[in-house]
């Protein structure tokens, strides 16, 4: 059994892969002052026994070994995402300290609300890993917006991968597991599977900053369209605010993930590193009428280590970390947008 290092506290990880070893075993080797993997448990015995390997954890395959574990006071969920809820609940029945839940932590709102009501029985506290959330230049840009009046009239996420197939897929998630569907085989269905997939895979990462400019107004999808080979272009109204979403893979375009949003007084536009960057935060640049620009971010460390980090300072400090009401609401934007962008495009091609 293999036991934390003494003043840090053992994370014990459910599914062992790309995101683990790519992704949350770097982030934790350097964090290793604060956190210790101590446990890898994957359905796969040789990928569990194997990732355990690389950082001296005792390894499993099942659920009920790894909760079981004392060692094991941080649950962290990596497997498919139709897993997450179950074995979020679980972890926190068990009696650990905390879970951080790859996104999307639910897949339906039902789901979600089931999941902060056991929180709130149990005082566990969940962080779900949509990066952009952590990102010192997100944080302090957001900051630095101020909250009102609002005036934010236009919001856009695009996101630009390059086509190397084994980066897109570990980019897109959801719905590119296998290759891309040829035309032949894009179906009305497979077309709705694929919007929904990207929403609930990709653009989840930003819908919780889209969200906070929305002041509460539900955002009505009002044109998508899927991009070629992969990729969307979604248009939203909500109320008098536009909200764009595009992603797309294409061979002659550099990789670029940005966000913006514009006010009549103020814009902002921030560069994310792509997926899997583990170098350094993004670059926010806040522009308001007659102030000079203010640059946010390029800090030693993006979303990734970011949600760690917020993790470990909640239970060693108390500080906080976001409320159990905005994951469900995050959580319901997306599926929601999910859902019209797929009736959308299904509606589109049955014409
Ligand atoms: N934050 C990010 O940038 C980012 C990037 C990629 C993936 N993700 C998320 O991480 C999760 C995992 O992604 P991945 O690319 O590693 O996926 P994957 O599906 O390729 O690998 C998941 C691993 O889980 C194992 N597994 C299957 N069923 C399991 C179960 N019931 N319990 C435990 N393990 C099980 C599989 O054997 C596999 O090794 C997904 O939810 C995905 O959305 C996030």
């Amino acid at each position: 059994m293999s036991t934390a290092r003494p003043d840090t506290i053992g994370v014990g990880i459910l599914g062992a892969g790309p995101v683990v070893q790519a992704i949350h075993l770097p982030t934790l080797a350097r964090l290793s002052d604060r956190l210790t993997v101590t446990h890898i448990m994957d359905v796969a015995a040789d990928v569990a026994e194997s990732v355990a390997g690389r950082v001296g954890a005792s390894s499993s395959t099942s659920l009920e070994s790894l909760l079981a574990d004392p060692n094991v006071e941080i649950v962290a969920i990596c497997s498919p995402s139709q897993f997450h809820a179950s074995q979020v609940i679980a972890a926190m029945r068990a009696g650990k300290r905390a879970v951080l839940c790859e996104k999307p932590f639910a897949t339906t709102r039902d789901e979600a609300e089931e999941i902060a009501a056991v929180s709130a029985e149990t005082g566990v506290p969940v962080i779900v890993g949509a990066m952009h959330t952590f990102d010192p230049a997100w944080t302090e840009a957001r900051k630095a917006w101020g909250d009102l009046p609002d005036t934010a009239h236009t919001i856009r996420s695009s996101i630009v991968l390059p086509p190397n197939p084994r980066f897109e897929d570990r980019a897109t998630e959801v719905v590119s597991r296998t290759p891309f569907p040829s035309p032949g085989e894009i179906t009305p269905e497979v077309l709705g599977a694929m919007m929904s997939g990207g929403v609930l895979g990709l653009a989840i990462h930003d819908l919780p900053l889209v969200r906070s400019f929305l002041g509460g107004q539900e955002p009505v999808v009002t044109s998508a369209k899927r991009l070629d080979p992969f990729g969307y272009a979604i248009t939203l109204r909500a109320g008098e605010r536009i909200v764009e979403l595009i992603a797309a893979m294409h061979s002659h375009w550099k990789p670029a993930w940005e966000f913006d949003v514009i006010a009549d007084d103020q814009t902002l536009h921030i560069d994310f590193t792509p997926s899997y960057v583990h170098a350094g935060s993004g670059t926010a640049r806040l522009h308001r009428s007659g102030e000079p620009t203010r640059v946010f971010g390029d800090a030693d460390h993006n979303g990734y280590e970011g949600e760690w980090r917020a993790l470990h300072a909640h239970l060693i400090q108390g500080t906080p970390i976001p409320a159990r009401e905005s994951l469900i609401d995050d959580l319901t934007l997306a599926v929601s947008i999910a859902d019209q962008a797929s009736a959308f495009v299904i509606q589109e091609a049955q014409r």
